[in-house]
């Protein structure tokens, strides 16, 4: 979702924002802006689309070594020109950037700035009018600023200029997430530390209700009761090279590829000097000592989750229940006495899974967070985090941290059976190695898959994805990357429930992606398969190794049944991706999608 970037230096800040920007861009956006600020005032640009349009609209001629940037996530009013930020106060003194949502900016409009005509829809407007207004006032721009922040309800993170006050940007922050990058004679701001990578790994973390000061030469970080603060800065261990896409023509295919070598990553991060699978002693205990494990999660995670609660059930014994973040906030089911809950999030930034943590913790209960950046606002805050080592996932759609996810619960799994003594009947390791090869020659078979592509969706208006036990949850998850990507409207059920209602959906030719990996269902998707083709559909069948028949459109190695989803997802997404490809669509960055989802 939106990003923030802030330069102060020497260098020229233009081009500093536009290229962080770029780095930023796969958090999904509909318009840009960058302000900068020299000696004769500020200077905004913004535009609707890429940032490649936004480098169409920018002034090279302007100088200046200041500024700020943002990349806009429509929220309030339409992804436009108008509603693009930076926005400015009425006399230009001011301007902002703002991530999140304000959720009291009627009020605050009613209340303070009746007599303000607004220039745009948003609700962040209200907020560098209100610092023009207290500024008006008398106030500095730091208590101008404070002041505003403390009428604020909802998230925000902000960077601020003042057109009278030079070398300066003022950041705060609430919920949404923002760094602060330090160099020599220089610093700056970022919603990612990847946005600021090419300047500096090193960055101060923002807490909540805190305002920085940031300049050329230093930081100043207070509470908004004005108490100084320090804070040691961090390294950001992410490699360059992670994040750039170096030959590949898409980050989702790049990322695709890296499965087998995340699944032999995780494994070995796992893993004592005895090559034994281990987790945190005290991540153990508050799972054994829990009487309900709550897995909390959205979109692919939730995917996951649903993967999650068989091995952990399975494994462990422990009865799972899997909830989708934005509705068990708001209609929690009964809880049990010692619950655990378990947050699975790639990004640690998901709002809707934020405000679940947040009610849990009120609740007093424990807390373990699943994700693939360290250091993120749910890792932060949960009581327990394991991380995902899956390296930067960029392309908008979930691939590889779908895959670690998978790994990573069955490996807590597990453990947590072998901590309770209970054997799982294989060994974990070993099945895992075997599933990084299946996987390698999944991503090995482009040419097939795109085949398979082509052959069933080229033209398609729909598609349904069907299975049984785990093939249904994948076939969630190819629902869920096919449209995402090609928008093509596609659906996953449980192979069972088609005859429920779903058949009547299915016409002459509609595609039908049907999973046969388990065993014991074989006979009864197989049947499945039959019910739609006698209605008209068209199935391909992916099958595994010892389960196949004659006609299948494509056969999985074979792998432990349990652990079968790590690979039987791939040529889910690469049949995804090249619908998406033949559909001319833009596959790392979907429309209407954002990576980072940081408002509820
Ligand atoms: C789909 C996808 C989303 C995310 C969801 C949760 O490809 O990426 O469905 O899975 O927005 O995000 P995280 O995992 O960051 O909490």
């Amino acid at each position: 979702m939106c990003g923030i970037v802030g330069y102060i230096g020497e260098q020229d800040a233009k081009e500093v924002l536009l290229k962080g920007l770029e780095r930023l861009e796969y958090r999904g956006y509909d318009s840009a802006g960058i302000a900068v600020r020299n000696d004769e005032g500020v200077t905004v640009f913004k535009e609707k689309g890429r940032i490649a349009d936004l480098r169409g609209a920018v002034d090279y001629a302007v100088e200046a070594s200041t500024g700020i940037g943002h990349t806009r996530w429509a929220t309030h009013g339409k992804p436009n020109k108008v509603n693009a930020h930076p926005h400015q106060s009425t006399a230009e003194r001011f301007t902002l950037v703002h991530n999140g949502v304000i959720e009291n900016y009627h009020h605050i409009q009613r209340d303070y700035l009746a007599d303000v005509e607004m220039q745009s829809d948003t609700d962040t407007e209200i907020i560098v009018q209100l610092i023009a207004k207290f500024a008006g006032e008398g106030m500095t721009t730091k208590e101008a600023f404070c002041k505003s922040l403390t009428l604020l309800e909802g998230s925000y993170a902000i960077a601020l200029l003042d057109a009278e006050e030079a070398e300066t940007i003022y950041v705060a922050k609430n919920k949404s997430p923002l760094l602060v990058g330090l160099g020599e004679r220089f610093n700056v701001i970022a919603s990612d530390a990847m946005a600021m990578l090419q300047l500096t790994d090193q960055f101060v973390e923002l807490m909540d209700k805190e305002i920085v000061i940031v300049r050329k030469d230093g930081v100043e970080i207070e509470t908004l009761a004005g108490e100084g603060m320090r804070r040691e800065p961090f390294t950001a261990e992410i490699d360059m090279s992670d994040i750039e896409k170096g030959t590949y023509p898409h980050y989702m295919l790049k990322e695709i590829d890296e499965q087998p070598a995340v699944v032999r990553k995780i494994v070995q991060a796992y893993q004592d000097d005895n090559d034994q699978l281990t987790i945190d002693p005290a991540i153990l205990d508050a799972l054994n000592s829990a009487d309900r494990l709550h897995i909390i999660a959205a979109g692919t995670s939730y995917h996951a989750g649903l993967i999650g609660k068989e091995y952990l059930e399975k494994m462990t014994g422990i009865p799972v229940e899997v909830h989708i973040s934005s509705e068990f906030g708001y209609n929690m089911p009964l809880l049990s006495e010692k619950p655990l809950f378990i947050f699975i999030s790639q990004s640690g930034e998901t709002a809707d899974s934020r405000q679940v943590l947040v009610k849990i913790k009120e609740l007093g209960h424990a807390s373990l967070t699943i994700t693939n950046v360290g250091g993120s606002t749910l890792s932060r805050e949960a009581d327990h985090t394991l991380l995902l080592h899956a390296g930067p996932e960029i392309a908008v759609a979930s691939t590889k941290a779908y895959t670690a996810q998978l790994a990573v619960l069955a490996i807590l799994a597990g453990v947590a059976a072998k901590a309770r003594g209970k054997d799982i009947g294989f060994d974990l390791v070993q099945e895992l190695g075997i599933v990084a090869n299946a996987i390698q020659s999944q991503v090995d078979a482009k040419e097939e898959m795109e085949a398979i592509a082509h052959q069933y969706l080229a033209t398609t208006r729909n598609c349904f994805f069907i299975g049984r036990v785990f093939d249904y949850f994948v076939g969630l998850e190819g629902a869920l990357k096919l449209k995402e990507i090609s928008y093509i409207q596609a659906e996953g059920f449980a192979g069972g429930e088609l005859k429920h209602g779903t058949i009547a959906l299915i016409e002459e030719g509609t595609p039908v992606i049907a999973l046969a990996t388990q065993e014991a269902v074989n006979l009864n998707i197989r049947g499945n398969v039959k019910e739609v083709a006698a209605r008209g559909a068209n199935p391909c069948i992916i099958s595994m190794e010892g389960l196949q028949e004659q006609g299948d459109a494509h056969v999985l190695p074979k792998v432990n049944e349990m652990l079968s989803p790590l690979v039987s997802v791939i040529p889910m997404q690469l049949i995804s991706y090249y619908a998406a490809l033949h559909r001319d669509c833009d596959v790392d960055k979907p429309r209407n999608l954002a990576k980072s989802v940081t408002v509820e």
